[in-house]
């Protein structure tokens, strides 16, 4: 039996709480357009990403007993400091297709949100990841309590003729030890759990250099703006070779996490995610970085590709609430870089 996490008799509206997804959970979510003005999408994939949430906490939200919205917590763990704090990251916000506007969000979010901090007993915090023009997520996560702490891009990495690198190997046993460790970064656990990544090394004189995961994502595009966009529509399909790599229906990339490189190694990142392309017979992968890391720096020397270069890279912030943390870990969120890793490393 689902738990009930909140109830409006009034609204005739019903929070449950399943520990995996109820009938209906992945239609909805299937259907909903996700993204903002300048991409916006279908998610082709939505059994698969589900998957990769098991042991999450799935929240359905009924009106009259219908299911009008979604939303998964997911139990992670934030690094920053030399602590690991109890974390829950919040994905898979969605209003079913329609019925947006009318408040529902808000009402999951807030419901979602004050759960979150009576489970919590000690240090705890929630963070999600929201796009900048996604003005009504925003709206609704500060209306609930959250703030924002930062920000990633979401950058693009494309390559016309990704080239494979015999040094890059597929790990199967799992590890924790990254290159250079991201220490003095803020550590964010999102993306998948339960090894359901496989994760990437790339070696030289037997030492792992750099180090990704990845997941391979699956969407429909909806419409694209700007100019990016217009190259996007107009140029691209028309253009015979290069509408591999941005086919709208059938847009499949890698989605990259846990990148990390040892100091003096930054230009072989980019050619540990080339050859995931290479092997993956794919065009394009997704990384978010912190401008103020060093995988940043990294990959923006080795170039991202036509798509960045096009100025398709959406700021996402990082929103979140945080009870009883130290004074040390509050200062630490605030001024050191972010990294985001799938929480297969641990
Ligand atoms: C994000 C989402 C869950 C919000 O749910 P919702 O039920 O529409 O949200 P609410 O009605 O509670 O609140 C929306 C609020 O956003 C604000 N808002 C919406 N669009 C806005 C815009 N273009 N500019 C500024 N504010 C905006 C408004 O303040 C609005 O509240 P109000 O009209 O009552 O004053 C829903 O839009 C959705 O499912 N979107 C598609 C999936 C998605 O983007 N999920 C979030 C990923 S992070």
């Amino acid at each position: 039996m689902p738990e009930i996490v909140f109830e409006s008799p009034e609204r005739q509206l019903l929070i449950e709480r399943h520990a995996s997804p109820p009938p209906g959970f992945v239609d909805l979510l299937s259907r909903v357009i996700w993204g903002t003005g300048a991409v916006r999408y279908t998610m082709r994939d939505v059994p698969e990403r589900i998957t990769e949430f098991a042991g999450s906490h799935f929240l359905a939200l009924r009106e009259r007993g219908a299911l009008v919205g979604t939303y998964v917590l997911a139990p992670r763990t934030l690094r920053v400091a030399g602590h690991t704090i109890p974390a829950m990251y919040r994905t898979l916000l969605a209003v079913a297709p329609g019925r947006g506007q009318g408040g529902l969000g808000e009402v999951l979010v807030r419901a979602a949100r004050r759960w979150m901090l009576e489970q919590a007993d000690g240090p705890f915090m929630t963070y999600g990841f929201i796009e900048a023009e996604n003005a009504a997520s925003l709206a609704v996560a500060e209306r609930a309590g959250h703030e924002a702490w930062g920000a990633f891009v979401a950058a693009p990495f494309t390559r016309w003729h990704p080239r494979d690198d015999g040094r890059v190997e597929e790990e199967l046993a799992p590890s924790d030890a990254s290159p250079g460790d991201n220490l003095g970064a803020v550590v964010f656990e999102g993306g998948p759990g339960q090894g359901t990544s496989p994760r990437f090394v790339l070696r030289e004189a037997g030492e792992v250099v750099a180090s990704a995961r990845a997941v391979q994502h699956h969407w429909a595009l909806h419409g694209l703006g700007g100019v990016s966009g217009f190259v996007a529509r107009s140029v691209l399909p028309r253009t015979p070779g290069l509408r591999r790599l941005l086919d709208p229906d059938d847009l499949r990339f890698a989605f990259f996490g846990s990148v990390a490189v040892a100091p003096g190694c930054e230009p072989l990142l980019a050619r540990l995610l080339e050859a995931v392309l290479a092997r993956w017979n794919l065009y394009a992968g997704m990384v978010y970085l912190d401008p103020r890391g060093r995988s940043h720096a990294a990959l923006r020397q080795s170039g991202l590709g036509l798509l960045h270069g096009l100025g398709v890279r959406p700021r996402v912030h990082v929103m979140g609430s945080a009870v009883r943390l130290s004074a040390e870990v509050a200062a630490a969120l605030r001024e050191q870089p972010f990294v985001l890793h799938f929480a297969d490393d641990v």
